[in-house]
């Protein structure tokens, strides 16, 4: 048992989850909570080295199971480090992507056994389990249209992961309804297709209950 509470977002690319996330943080603090806001890959120092390496293109790039497993190492690091001792200490900490990404995207995605995930990830997390999951789903006409619009405002080309090819961003998509299929108690499913001020308005619904 968890003092705080533990709320993830989670998504294919262009789904919003990163603007969202932190205007839940901000309503959270307004209602006078305390947030811890991280993200996956990354949240300590080491995490987010592994964050640029499994994200940057290389000559040498990561397979899928040396994939899996930096994104793993980065979950171990952060979960000791940051959200347990935040948990413990009462506050709700929001995560940007966890277990789930990983059963989306290396086992629906890379094709990896679901299973044998479930027994790796169990092992980084100690069994820790969100209290709630937001599962921002977006189509794939506004999932490419807002990376477009990222790189052109930031002025850079998509990263390792965007440009695994269509095909592996319809299954992870798919793969993440299925996993919210079969915990309804713990996902919300958000259609994330609309306005930010919607989307954010449906996200705090769906917390509503837990405050
Ligand atoms: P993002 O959080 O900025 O979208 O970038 C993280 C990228 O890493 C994104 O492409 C999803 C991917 N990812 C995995 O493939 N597996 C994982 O377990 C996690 C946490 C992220």
């Amino acid at each position: 048992m968890t003092a705080g509470r533990f709320i993830t977002f989670e998504g294919g690319e262009g789904c919003g989850k990163s603007t969202q996330i932190r205007l839940l943080a901000e309503r959270l603090r307004a209602a006078g909570k305390e947030v811890l806001l991280t993200r996956e890959p990354g949240g300590t120092a080491l995490a987010e080295k592994i964050r640029s390496l499994v994200r940057e293109e290389s000559d040498d790039p990561p397979n899928s199971r040396a994939e899996t497993l930096l994104f793993i190492a980065s979950r171990a690091q952060v979960v000791e480090n940051v959200i347990r001792p935040a948990l413990a200490s009462g506050a709700w900490v929001l995560c940007d992507r966890f277990a789930d990404s990983t059963f989306a995207y290396q086992g629906y995605g890379r094709g990896l056994d679901l299973e044998e995930l479930k027994r790796i990830n169990s092992f980084t997390t100690g069994g820790l389990e969100p209290d709630k999951t937001i599962l921002l789903n977006v189509s794939p006409e506004v999932s490419a249209k807002r990376m477009r619009a990222r790189e052109a405002a930031t002025n850079t080309d998509a990263d390792r992961m965007e440009k695994a090819g269509d095909g592996f961003h319809a299954r992870l998509r798919q793969g993440f309804l299925e996993l919210a299929a079969t915990e309804p108690e713990r996902f919300a499913v958000i259609q994330a297709d609309g306005s930010v001020e919607e989307v954010e308005e449906t996200v705090w619904n769906s917390i509503q209950p837990m405050l």
